[in-house]
């Protein structure tokens, strides 16, 4: 490859690694709910995110008072989407 044309496919690279990185940057804010550190919740901080998913459909989605949304997004692994409202202690 003579010397031209490995410039270019280098301007190229560099150009394209930025427009990549300047996509991401885009990306909006996540919104999705925390799951709060209360008294219904606090237990979970603890847990292993498997055994602690088991759990929430035992309120959510069945109990008075705490329905999913309608338009709740498909609902295996809870924990992939809500994150605990603070770091584990
Ligand atoms: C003992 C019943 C109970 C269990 C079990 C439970 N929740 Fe909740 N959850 C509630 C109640 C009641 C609320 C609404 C009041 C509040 O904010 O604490 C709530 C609120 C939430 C919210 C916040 C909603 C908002 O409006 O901000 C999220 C997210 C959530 N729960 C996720 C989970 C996940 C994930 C699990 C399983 C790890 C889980 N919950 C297990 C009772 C429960
Ligand atoms: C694919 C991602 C995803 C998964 C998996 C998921 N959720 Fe959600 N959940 C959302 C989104 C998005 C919303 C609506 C935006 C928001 O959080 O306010 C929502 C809303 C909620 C709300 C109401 C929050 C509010 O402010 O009113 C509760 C409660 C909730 N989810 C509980 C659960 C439980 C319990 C599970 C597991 C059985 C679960 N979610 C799994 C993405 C997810």
């Amino acid at each position: 490859m003579n010397k031209k044309k490995a410039t270019v496919y280098n301007v190229l690279f560099l150009a394209a690694a930025a427009g990549i990185l300047i996509f991401l940057s885009m990306a909006p804010p996540e919104t999705t709910a925390r799951i709060p550190y209360d008294e219904n919740h606090k237990i979970f901080f603890r847990m292993h995110k498997k055994e602690a998913e088991k759990k929430c459909s035992g309120c959510h989605g069945k109990k008075a008072g705490m329905p999913l949304p309608k338009n709740h997004p498909p609902k295996y692994r809870c924990l992939f989407c809500h994150k605990m409202s603070k770091p584990r202690p």
